[in-house]
């Protein structure tokens, strides 16, 4: 039912739990995070993505008191954080370098924020046993940090920042030393601790795909900026720009200029190359220049020309990079401009319908891609 989903983004009553009002943070003469706006909402999981340098520890590290803006305001449950001190902040801080007291077990890491809220010893032990099964430490639990691995190190700092059960919890790339399998793993017990708890989880990732899985919404950051802030099906499918649309997955860039003609789109790109007719959203100006986004997997690859396509190029199998569950084709156009065209291998033994310099047609459909202005 459409009233069970959880979109406070769109209810101009909720509350939001996080508000940055034109934040802005200098470090000296360099502008780290630039006049930033944006509401996270209670329950949210909500991933901030970006380039190395963009200012999502800035962010967070604000958000936890570390920092304070040079600008603007930071509210917390509708409180202004500015005069609170960090540790009374409801907010708890996994920090990307995870430092871990190196002279107590892991055992006693994970303890040691309840000892110091004085919390009774049997419900301490219960709690730390309940963190070590979630995070796969039992065996670890006597050992000292130096005495395990990175990945595990990384968990115990994990179970440490979960163990206070804290209303707010920043995690700055919390899985970034697990492997793969791991990871995902983990990726799903992070979901399950954060809808049993009902904790905010902010969390820092540089792995796309994990944002993707976890977020309720996702922010693409560049510079100090949030560029976008969506759900993972809106920042995929409906990007603002060329760069969250190259940031976030694989996508072709066409650069042309765009003509309204009533209800579709007609778009020049190449003098060799029939228009790409879209359906129009948004009104463009005569003759205006745009990108054209499509995603590799919208875009349909047949050794004949389909009948009934809005659109269709003929091109040749330049190279094809075989990743187990889908086959990603690079085919050239007449004009040299190169698509990338992806298949689902959903068949086991796959009969490799195309190889290389094979003569192919590209096609899809006028929904498939989305025209950016920027
Ligand atoms: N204390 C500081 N003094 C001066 N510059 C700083 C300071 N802290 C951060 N910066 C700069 O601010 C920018 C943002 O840093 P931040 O740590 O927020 O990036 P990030 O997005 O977390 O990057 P990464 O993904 O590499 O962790 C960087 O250019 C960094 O060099
Ligand atoms: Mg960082």
């Amino acid at each position: 039912m459409a009233l069970d989903v959880f979109a406070p983004w769109d209810d101009p009553k909720a509350k939001p739990l996080i508000q940055f009002k034109n934040v802005t943070k200098r470090f000296g003469d360099f502008t780290a995070i630039d006049d930033l706006t944006v509401d996270i909402f209670e329950q949210e999981f909500f991933a901030l993505l970006g380039p190395s340098g963009c200012g999502k520890t800035t962010m967070m590290r604000m958000l936890a008191g570390f920092e304070t803006p040079s600008e603007g305001s930071i509210l917390l449950a509708g409180q202004d954080m500015a005069p609170v001190p960090p540790n009374q902040r409801a907010v708890n801080m996994m920090f990307q370098s995870y430092a871990l007291f190196p002279h107590l077990s892991v055992w006693e890491n994970i303890a040691f924020g309840l000892r110091r809220d004085r919390m009774p010893k049997d419900e301490i032990a219960t709690r730390v046993e309940e963190m070590l099964r979630l995070t796969r430490l039992e065996k670890f639990a006597r050992r000292k940090p130096h005495q395990i691995s990175g990945g595990q190190r990384q968990r115990v700092a994990l179970a440490r920042s979960l163990a206070k059960a804290p209303k707010l919890l920043l995690l700055d790339e919390p899985l970034g030393a697990l492997d793969k399998k791991l990871r995902q793993e983990t990726q799903f017990e992070l979901m399950d601790i954060q809808e049993s708890t009902g904790t905010t989880f902010v969390i820092v990732t540089h792995d796309q795909e994990e944002a993707m899985t976890v977020a309720s919404r996702v922010a693409v950051m560049d510079e100090g900026k949030i560029v976008q802030v969506a759900t993972p099906d809106a920042i995929y499918e409906a990007p603002n720009s060329t760069y969250v649309a190259d940031f976030i997955g694989d996508v072709n860039l066409i650069t042309g200029s765009v003509e309204t003609e009533g209800e579709t789109l007609r778009f020049t790109w190449a003098e060799s190359q029939p228009a790409i007719v879209g359906a129009s959203t948004k009104t463009f100006g005569k003759a205006q220049n745009v990108h054209f986004a499509i995603r590799p997997e919208k875009i349909a690859i047949s050794a004949q020309k389909p009948e009934d396509a809005a659109n269709a190029v003929p091109g040749k199998v330049l190279d094809i990079a075989y990743l187990g569950n889908i086959s990603t084709y690079h085919v050239q156009l007449a004009g040299g401009q190169v698509i990338k065209a992806q298949t689902a291998n959903n068949r086991r033994i796959s009969r490799r319908s195309f190889t290389w310099e094979d003569d192919v047609w590209l096609s899809w459909t006028d929904t498939a891609g989305v025209f950016l202005e920027r």
